[in-house]
């Protein structure tokens, strides 16, 4: 496996962040459980990809909301990916960059705060995602949005995200939007964005 220069930045930093990342993450990465439970509503998925999937914290919430599905998940970092590993059963985790559809055969694919970090790759992402859910699949993103604070753009960058709102108009336009809602955060110091869009059905394809 061989990374860019870019990926191997990630990787490092997430070996240190790896550590501090469940007990710290808590207090940021806003509507992760909420999006779980909206896309409950749709039926239970079979299979199941996280991409930029972490330490595992939303793998272990849809083991629970979906017993019987066939859950994968998917990162960058050995080192996210060991942490993740010590508290899931039944999973399936590969490390890689997520640059190209994996199989083409999922129920719903899941970014939560992983497109954000995506820079340069957040559009091939979305499209290989599309390509990996099988017709009528729901792609599910939760995510920073916009910040209007330049210094906290800043201070965002420097751990690698980008708070510039682009990747709500790209699912809006290649998924039929079911879920698609805005919050803000300590009292509108950022805005985050969930998601939930069915994959469109290919002209005369099947549905
Ligand atoms: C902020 S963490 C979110 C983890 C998890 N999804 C959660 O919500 O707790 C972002 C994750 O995306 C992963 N990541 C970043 N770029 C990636 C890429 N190109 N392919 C796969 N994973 C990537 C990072 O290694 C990191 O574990």
């Amino acid at each position: 496996m061989t990374f860019t220069a870019k990926e191997t930045t990630l990787q490092s930093y997430y070996a240190w962040h790896a550590r501090i990342f469940d007990a710290t993450r808590w207090s940021f990465l806003f509507g992760r459980e909420r999006l779980l439970r909206r896309v409950a509503d749709f039926g239970p998925p079979k299979r199941i990809l996280e991409v930029g999937c972490g330490t595992g914290k939303n793998l272990l919430g849809m083991r629970r909301l979906f017993p019987l599905a066939e859950i994968t998940g998917a990162d960058l970092s050995a080192d996210m990916l060991r942490v993740a590993r010590k508290k899931l059963r039944n999973v399936t985790l590969h490390q890689l960059s997520y640059n190209a559809p994996i199989c083409g055969d999922f129920d719903m694919v899941l970014f939560s705060y992983a497109l954000t970090m995506f820079h340069p790759g957040w559009e091939n992402a979305i499209r290989s995602a599309a390509q990996d859910l099988r017709p009528g699949g729901l792609l599910c993103v939760v995510d920073f949005s916009a910040a209007h604070c330049r210094l906290f753009r800043r201070w965002m960058g420097l751990n690698h995200v980008r708070m510039d709102a682009r990747l709500w108009p790209m699912l809006r336009a290649e998924f039929e939007a079911l879920v698609d809602t805005s919050h803000s955060a300590y009292g509108g110091l950022w805005h985050y964005g969930m998601f939930v869009g069915r994959k469109k059905a290919a002209l005369g394809g099947r549905s």
